[in-house]
């Protein structure tokens, strides 16, 4: 089926699966939306985070998507069930594949997790986990400051090696075997966290296994294309030209067009499916 994929984020730091959807799946159409005006939604109330992704989910739908990926941990971790419950077509999320992948990592059971506050809060993730191994132990930690630094493009040297040491300390503690970077800008940072914790340690990003996930479903559904190379349409709420700048960085290749969208604004008389 042509229909594009719809992938939102809070920003650009979407662009960390979209590359991996990309590189598994080069023949699918998408459209990404990055919600650049209200980023960051990591510091947000689920009400409010909630209410945006609906927004961008509605966008999305607007351009006949035929699944989503919810590409922001924290609007997963909140949001993700409801628009399942009401949405027609497939919605995933980022957490389900990350809990899955640090599982089957995992040799001692014992994980840690790193988020921003909302997704800590929520405990999505030690949710997720306990559905497929409840003997697993989970250390929960919110880093805040490494969204910032990684949109900065300080991913390495004294300012993000003292704050990484500070908040992963408490986790090196319990002796965890497997880290899941739990926000879709970590994965920047991974040289740096790869030297804190060492060898001992694997750290597990939800790209590789929700870019499996998307295509596992595509196929369950019937709805994969493999006859074309993919086209991409790139939408922000905010400074369209700053995301070309940084785009490369997260995405890894260059973004040429990117167009100005605010779905706060749409008229709720949209032809978007929900079920009754
Ligand atoms: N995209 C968000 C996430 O993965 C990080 C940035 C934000 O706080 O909005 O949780």
């Amino acid at each position: 089926m042509k229909n594009p994929i719809g992938i939102f984020d809070s920003g650009i730091g979407g662009l960390t699966v979209t590359r991996q959807v990309i590189n598994l799946l080069p023949s699918e159409s998408l459209v990404y939306f990055g919600d650049t005006a209200r980023v960051p939604y990591g510091t947000k109330s689920d009400r409010i985070v909630r209410e945006f992704a609906w927004e961008d989910s509605l966008f999305l739908l607007r351009q006949s998507v035929k699944m989503i990926v919810v590409a922001c941990n924290t609007a997963s971790a909140v949001a993700l069930d409801e628009l399942n419950r009401y949405l027609k077509i497939p919605v995933i999320g980022v957490i389900k594949p990350g809990a899955k992948a640090a599982v089957k990592n995992t040799k001692s059971g014992r994980i840690g997790v790193i988020g921003t506050q909302a997704t800590i809060d929520s405990g999505a993730y030690p949710t997720e986990i306990r559905k497929l191994n409840q003997d697993c132990t989970i250390f929960s930690r919110a880093c805040p400051l490494f969204v910032p630094l990684a949109e900065e493009g300080w991913v390495t040297g004294d300012v993000p090696e003292s704050a990484a040491r500070r908040y992963l300390e408490p986790l090196l503690a319990e002796n965890i075997d497997t880290l899941i970077l739990g926000c879709t800008h970590y994965p920047l940072l991974k040289p740096l966290l790869k030297i804190i914790v060492g060898d001992s340690i694997t750290l597990v990003d939800s790209a590789d296994e929700t870019a499996l996930e998307v295509k596992a479903v595509l196929e369950s559904i019937g709805q994969e294309n493999s006859s074309k190379q993919g086209e991409y349409e790139f939408y922000v709420s905010d400074l369209p030209r700053r995301f070309e700048e940084l785009g490369i960085r997260f995405l890894g290749r260059a973004i040429t067009t990117v167009k100005l969208a605010e779905p706060w604004k749409a008229t709720s008389a949209t032809n978007f499916s929900v079920v009754e």
